[in-house]
């Protein structure tokens, strides 16, 4: 038996609604294999600024440290658009991150055959898509000083220093070593001086990762080869800010944003969250999408538990689910519509059920 205390930030919106399904999960792959979990749940973002006036209240980080691994809903929301830059849900989170030191954000975005028709690509271009992308998370423009707005003039800086990227690129380099060994690394190296370094860094690195096959690219081609051939992706490391876009982009290759999951390693303790937000226009209706969360609960079984056979039967019931035909009304494709509830009791009875096999 393994014991995990898991710290819960449901955050806002369908934050709360897919969270509650994937700790449901958590809960049920514990009592099926025998070990203890504890969830405890804490403020995050909108949430913990409307009860403290602050987006990450130190009780919450102090929790996440305490705590073995971080599972995450998602935050902000249309009443905080306009708030100052330390009074926005979106800061909460970014100092989380930075709190927890978690510099490495894997993204795999796998295409489930049954989704192939909610992809919004022709079928023979989407058919085997199946990335990781490496999303560097905690430099770039995301926290480069100086960085400031008045009146008249918005700035930032995007800064990455060569230990910041070598410590991503050598993550990017095991992982392509553990798949298919094909690492595209993507900059704006034609006009971007901090690109440049990025370039060399991750060229140098490459030296000692002799097995594996790199390709540069800019992020402009990219976006571009994302939706013409999906396919030419293995592990995809990349920057911050561009992470972040090409990972929504790849997302709903794969049917759905609702579906992608991440980890954010690399700190003192993982953090664990689906790769879409808050979802305001559908918040509170019980129809979100659960599966970006659940199988970012997977991914804390492999990462933080080391609980591989149960991170892998928990991504065997999202597969088997939706080869049955379930999916949330997102996944447009799927003849049996249901809930977020009830996407996430067919999953637990399918948990339960490859156990008793
Ligand atoms: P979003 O990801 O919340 O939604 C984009 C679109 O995708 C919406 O139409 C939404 O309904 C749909 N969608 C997203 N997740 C879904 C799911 N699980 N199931 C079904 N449909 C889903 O992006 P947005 O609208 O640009 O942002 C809304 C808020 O969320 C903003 O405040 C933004 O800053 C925040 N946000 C937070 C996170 C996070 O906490 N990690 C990530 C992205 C955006
Ligand atoms: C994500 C989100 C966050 C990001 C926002 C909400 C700070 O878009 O996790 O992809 O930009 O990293
Ligand atoms: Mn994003």
């Amino acid at each position: 038996m393994s014991q995990f205390k898991i710290t819960v930030l449901p955050g806002d919106g369908i934050g709360v609604e897919v969270t509650r399904e994937a700790v449901g999960c958590l809960e049920t792959v514990a009592k099926t294999f025998g070990h203890e979990f504890t969830f405890e749940s804490h403020l995050m973002g909108g949430a913990a600024l409307d009860a403290k006036g602050v987006p990450l209240p130190d009780e919450t980080l102090a929790a996440c440290l305490a705590s073995d691994g971080v599972l995450l809903g998602a935050v902000g929301g249309p009443q905080y658009d306009n708030n100052p830059p330390k009074l926005k849900p979106e800061t909460g989170l970014l100092a989380l991150r930075a709190g927890l030191g978690v510099f490495a954000n894997l993204r795999p975005a796998f295409l489930h055959e049954p989704l192939i028709d909610a992809s919004p690509l022709k079928a023979e271009v989407v058919r085997g898509t199946d990335m990781l992308i490496v999303r560097e998370l905690m430099g770039g423009a995301y926290f480069g000083q100086p960085r400031e707005v008045t009146e008249d003039r918005g700035l930032n800086s995007m800064v990455y220093t060569a230990p910041e990227v070598e410590r991503i690129a050598r993550v990017a380099f095991e992982a392509a070593r553990l798949r298919r060994k094909k690492l595209h690394s993507i900059d704006k190296a034609n006009v971007l001086e901090v690109s440049q370094l990025w370039r060399k860094v991750v060229n140098r690195v490459a030296q000692d990762y002799p097995d594996v096959q790199l390709e540069h690219g800019y992020v402009d081609s990219c976006a571009m080869a994302l939706v013409t051939r999906p396919t030419a992706y293995d592990v995809i490391v990349t920057e911050n800010l561009f992470g972040d876009i090409l990972s929504d982009e790849a997302a709903v290759l794969t049917g759905s944003l609702g579906m992608l999951p991440s980890a954010s390693i690399g700190g003192k303790v993982g953090l664990y969250e689906p790769v879409h937000g808050s979802a305001p226009d559908i918040a509170g209706k019980g129809i979100a999408n659960p599966l970006g969360a659940i199988a970012s609960a997977a991914l804390l079984l492999r990462y933080t538990c080391k609980l591989e056979e149960e991170a892998k039967t928990l991504e065997n019931a999202i597969s088997e689910i939706l080869t049955e035909g379930y999916g949330t009304p997102d996944l447009k494709s799927q003849p049996k519509q249901v809930s977020t509830f009830e996407i996430g009791e067919a999953i637990r009875s399918k948990i339960v059920k490859a156990k008793a096999a």
